[in-house]
């Protein structure tokens, strides 16, 4: 386990939420097509406005060509890392409600919060994933053939056992050895006393 990554918590959380982390240095172990099963059922667990479940994922294992096309279609940052990724997830949000056709407005909070479900669960079976809004909409939306005006692409996931931050090229393996930090709790929750 990267330990540096662990955060220094005031309060106690549980240990499925301090361990989470966006690593960018995978293992070459696959994962197994039953744990991504496994994964997506966490995900289909999520809340959502109405239960109506706006998400859906394409994903694609390393080595085949569904995932070169994925790692093709991600901004400069993010290629040169993610294509060791295990998996490759693109998480879709769909714009309107499949009851009435009307539009829903808290598609992407519910697929985001499906997609940390999705994190969340996969950290405990050893996986951890990183998000990435680094990608070429357009031309991801070309490769995908994904209509626009039904779905919104929220972000590219990528997934895998984590490994050595050493094996990175620079800057990458120096982020992976800086301790995460986050704004204090009093920078963005107040009580309301009235
Ligand atoms: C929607 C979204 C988009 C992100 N895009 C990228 C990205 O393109 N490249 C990247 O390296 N990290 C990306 N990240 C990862 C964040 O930088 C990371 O979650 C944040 O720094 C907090 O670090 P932690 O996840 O390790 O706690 C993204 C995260 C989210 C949620």
């Amino acid at each position: 386990m990267n330990t540096i990554r662990q955060p220094d918590t005031t309060h106690s959380i549980a240990p499925f939420i301090a361990k989470r982390w966006s690593p960018r240095s995978f293992t070459d172990q696959a994962i197994a097509p039953e744990t991504m099963e496994q994964l997506l059922e966490a995900a289909s667990w999520s809340a959502s406005s109405m239960n109506e479940q706006p998400w859906h994922y394409l994903y694609a294992f390393r080595g085949s060509q569904a995932f070169e096309r994925m790692t093709e279609v991600l901004m400069d940052g993010n290629k040169p890392w993610a294509k060791d990724a295990a998996v490759l997830m693109i998480a879709l949000a769909k714009r309107h409600f499949d009851r009435n056709g009307k539009e829903n407005r808290h598609y992407m909070h519910d697929v985001g919060a499906a997609n940390t479900t999705l994190l969340l669960q996969a950290v405990d079976v050893g996986i951890l994933g990183h998000m990435m809004g680094g990608f070429h909409m357009d031309e991801a939306l070309k490769a995908f053939a994904i209509d626009d005006s039904k779905w919104e692409i929220a972000c590219f996931i990528a997934l895998g056992y984590p490994g050595d931050p050493d094996a990175l090229e620079e800057p990458y393996a120096e982020r992976e050895k800086t301790p995460r930090s986050r704004k204090a709790l009093t920078e963005f929750s107040q009580q309301l006393n009235d």
